[in-house]
């Protein structure tokens, strides 16, 4: 990766996936998580909500590292770059997408689910990936089989994570960071119950030690 992707995941280890619906929410939910340590955010695309909340964010949250995540286009893509957000995410990747990344001056993290992707990914240089969904395609067991021909490769595993597992994956050599919905119950972010938000992940940041 022509970036500090891997430098960014590997400093978080924790990265919420933030589907947010209302982005009067976005702000307070930030504060939450910053609070409780867990400081860089993907703020997925996948409401209408998501762009304007990114912006919130890094307009009212200080400490707060903000990245676009569901990025499947160029085009959105070119979203993240006029947002100016630090990072962005994608659940796969098509080929036009790694180009455009691959010329990007921004850190990407493709997503992959097997050996082929992974290559398609790493022959454009991008060698830190998202593995997803992780969980359901093997867990751990699928990060260690990827890891054995592809020992260079990094993996930010997401997909079906939760508290209880995600020191397991990050237990591994080959795993930067872990990432998923866990830490962001719908319930909780209806309620506008911050402080369970907050504890929760300080709970997961201070259970890494
Ligand atoms: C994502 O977009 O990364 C996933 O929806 C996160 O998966 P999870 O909800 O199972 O954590």
């Amino acid at each position: 990766q022509a970036d500090n992707a891997t430098d960014l995941l590997r400093a978080a280890r924790i990265v919420p996936v933030l589907t947010i619906d209302d982005a009067a929410q976005a702000v307070p939910l930030a504060r939450a998580l910053v609070a409780g340590g867990v400081r860089m955010l993907e703020v997925t695309l996948r409401t209408p909500a998501g762009a304007r909340a990114a912006e919130a964010i890094m307009a009212e949250v200080p400490g707060a590292i903000v990245g676009l995540g569901t990025v499947l286009t160029p085009g959105d893509l070119d979203l993240a770059l006029r947002l100016g957000v630090a990072f962005a995410f994608s659940p796969g990747a098509t080929p036009e997408l790694l180009d455009a990344a691959a010329r990007a001056r921004l850190p990407f993290v493709p997503g992959i689910a097997t050996a082929s992707e992974l290559m398609a990914a790493m022959a454009r240089g991008f060698s830190t990936v998202k593995l997803f969904p992780a969980a359901q395609l093997g867990g751990i067991g699928a990060v260690k089989a990827l890891g054995a021909p592809f020992p260079e490769a990094r993996f930010c595993p997401t997909g079906g994570i939760g508290e209880k597992e995600a020191p397991d994956y990050l237990a591994l050599p080959n795993v930067v960071a872990v990432g998923g919905s866990w830490l962001v119950p719908g319930a909780e972010l209806k309620a506008g119950d911050w402080a369970a938000i907050e504890a929760r992940a300080r709970r997961s940041t201070d259970a890494l030690g």
